[in-house]
């Protein structure tokens, strides 16, 4: 298992695409056991659904993850794995995620990435894993830190 992603996201990294975003984020989802939940914090544009699309990579999955405009929740499967990506920017307490039942829906394996998780942050898990996205100085370039 190639858990020096660990080391690497905690010491912090900048990447110069999405798609080295990308690539990062497969190899974490890779080395995560079933059930973790991880929080993406960061501005617009941090590079959030970026991320969630290389961990459904590294997952095998191969349905597309988007940004919906309108969703909140997508639940995305495959090689019989399911990801749950929650955009909670619209949500406001773990009462209006509680609303959308997401437990009835999770069948083990599964593995949670939540975007603005601030907004539900009494929901989060204690053990969920805290990754900050932000822009770097340069153009496409990207940081991400493990905390
Ligand atoms: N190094 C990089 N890492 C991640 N994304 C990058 C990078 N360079 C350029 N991009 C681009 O930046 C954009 C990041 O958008 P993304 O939707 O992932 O952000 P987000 O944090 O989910 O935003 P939102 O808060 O609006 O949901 C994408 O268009 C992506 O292609
Ligand atoms: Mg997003």
């Amino acid at each position: 298992m190639d858990s020096s992603i660990f080391n690497e996201l905690r010491a912090g990294l900048t990447t110069a695409s999405a798609e080295e975003t990308r690539a990062l984020a497969a190899r974490l989802a890779a080395a995560l056991p079933p059930g973790s939940v991880l929080a993406l914090h960061g501005d617009l544009g941090a590079g959030k659904t970026t991320f969630v699309q290389g961990l459904a990579r590294g997952l095998g999955i191969q349905e597309s993850v988007t940004s919906p405009t309108f969703a909140i929740l997508a639940l995305h499967r495959g090689a019989g794995k399911t990801l749950v990506h929650v955009d909670a920017y619209r949500l406001d307490g773990a009462r209006a995620l509680e609303d959308l039942m997401i437990d009835d829906f999770l069948a083990p394996p599964w593995w949670a990435a939540i975007e603005w998780p601030e907004n539900v942050a009494d929901w989060l898990p204690s053990d969920a894993l805290h990754l900050e996205l932000g822009h770097a100085a340069a153009e496409r370039r990207h940081t991400l830190r493990l905390r």
